[in-house]
C-alpha cells in the first residue's frame, strides 16, 4: 500500500482538490487497493469544514465529488504517509520544519510532478475568482498525472 497526503494551508482549496482528481486517476487505473490518500492543512481556521464550494464546483464539473473535511497537518503524519505532497513552498517549508529527523517520508513540491515548466507552486485561489480555480484545477490535473506516473514507476 502507498498513502500519498496532499498538504496545503487551509484544506479547503487546493488540497481536498487534488485528492478527489488523484483517487479519480487512480480509480480508472484500477489502483485503488494499492494507494490510499487524505489531504490536511498547515493552519487551524478551518478544520472539519467541507471544502470551499468554489473547489467542489469545478470538480464536479469534472465528474469528480469532494467529500473531504478538513483537518490539521501533524506530526504523525510522519508515520501515517509514504508520500507528503506540499500545494506551495510556504507549506513545504512548515512540512519540512515539522519532520522528524528519523522520518522516511517523502517530502515534495505537487509541481514537481508537472511536465510543464512554469511556476514551483500551485497558487492559492483562496482571494481570486473561478477562473483561479479552473486554472488550479488544470495545474493539479496534469500534476496528479505525473505524480501517478511516478509511484507506478516506483513500485513496479
Ligand atoms: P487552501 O486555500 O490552502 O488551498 O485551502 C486557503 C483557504 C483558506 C485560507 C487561505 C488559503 N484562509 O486564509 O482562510
Amino acid at each position: 500500500m502507498t498513502r500519498v497526503l496532499f498538504v496545503c494551508l487551509g484544506n479547503i482549496c487546493r488540497s481536498p482538490l487534488a485528492e478527489g482528481i488523484f483517487m479519480h486517476k487512480v480509480y480508472e487505473r484500477q489502483l485503488g487497493a494499492t494507494i490510499e490518500t487524505d489531504s490536511a492543512g498547515t493552519a487551524s481556521y478551518h478544520i472539519g469544514k467541507f471544502p470551499d464550494a468554489r473547489s467542489t464546483e469545478v470538480a464536479a464539473g469534472n465528474g469528480i465529488t469532494l467529500t473531504h473535511r478538513a483537518r490539521a497537518f501533524n506530526t504523525t503524519d510522519f508515520e501515517r504517509f509514504d508520500y507528503i505532497i506540499a500545494m506551495d513552498k510556504q507549506n513545504l517549508e512548515h512540512i519540512n520544519r515539522m519532520k522528524p529527523l528519523d522520518s522516511n517520508a517523502i517530502v515534495k513540491l505537487m509541481r514537481d510532478f508537472d511536465h510543464l515548466p512554469a511556476d514551483y507552486e500551485v497558487p492559492d485561489p483562496y482571494y481570486g475568482d473561478r477562473r483561479d480555480f479552473e486554472n488550479v484545477f488544470t495545474i493539479l490535473d496534469r500534476s496528479c498525472d505525473g505524480l501517478l506516473n511516478n509511484l507506478a514507476v516506483a513500485s513496479s
